[in-house]
């Protein structure tokens, strides 16, 4: 679904990304943890087209969209959900503003059927009563399920994840953790996550890569992980 080759990203004068290796199977959540500023969120804006590699490909279903121009990276970017750290949502908008923000941009569906819909997305996030509210009056656990809605909308195949659970209560945390469990399987999408969150990958991980000084050193399933040989990854996981 997801393959990368080589991938090489200078930011600022320094090397992020030196050659990172990596392969998500079809259907899987591949959780990508390293310590911070290691590189995990330019990785996934370089998968999604945010940012352009140095060198290196990333081909998303066969097609390396590294070669391709700003019409052709949108028609991409079409398939990817993607839940920021942030949440990043509008303020000045509705949830009904921010989760139909896509249907808005590019269909042509009329607005009760796009509050149909919304309805329907929130639903799917254990949401109620929120359609008209604004985000200030919502809980950081409530922003990020209006982001997953709003992630969701555009029936994406793909789903990233940057620091899912990152700044929530640990309760909080959990449930949102067991909701993108849930919806990798109604959805059916493949998931990227990334992550610092050790408690947070195992719940949601098939697999768990370790990045660290630009590259993969390792991939690991997460009831396996505690043999890793990586000094690294024992230093992290026996944190
Ligand atoms: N737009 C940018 N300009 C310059 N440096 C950047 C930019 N974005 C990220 N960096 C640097 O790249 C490194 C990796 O950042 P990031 O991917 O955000 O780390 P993390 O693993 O914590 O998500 C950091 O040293 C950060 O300062
Ligand atoms: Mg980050």
């Amino acid at each position: 679904m997801i393959f990368i080759k080589n991938l090489k990203k200078s930011l600022g004068g320094k090397k992020v990304l030196d050659g990172v290796n990596l392969h998500v199977k079809k259907g899987e959540i591949l959780v990508i943890m390293g310590r911070s500023g290691e590189g995990k969120s330019v990785l996934l804006k370089l998968i999604i087209g945010l940012l352009a590699p140095d060198s290196g490909s990333i081909y998303i279903d066969g097609i390396d969209i590294t070669s391709l121009n700003e019409k052709e990276l949108n028609d991409v970017r079409k398939r990817f959900g993607m839940l920021f750290q942030s949440a990043a949502l509008f303020d000045y908008m509705t949830v009904l503003g921010n989760v139909g923000f896509s249907y808005v941009e590019h269909t042509n569906l009329r607005s009760c059927e796009i509050r149909n819909l919304v309805e329907e997305k929130l639903e799917m996030v254990d949401l109620k009563d929120v359609i008209d509210k604004k985000p200030n009056e919502l809980s950081g656990g409530m922003k990020k399920r209006v982001g997953l809605a709003r992630a969701i909308a555009m029936n994406p195949k793909i789903m990233l994840y940057d620091e899912p659970t990152t700044g929530l209560d640990p309760i909080t945390g959990k449930t949102i953790d067991e909701l993108i469990v849930r919806l990798k399987k109604k959805l059916s999408t493949t998931g990227v996550a990334v992550t610092h969150d050790l408690k947070s990958a195992f719940r949601i991980a098939d697999r768990i890569a370790f990045l660290d000084k630009g590259k993969i050193v390792g991939i690991y399933r997460p009831d396996k992980i505690n043999e890793a040989k990586e000094e690294i990854v024992r230093k992290f996981i026996s944190q």
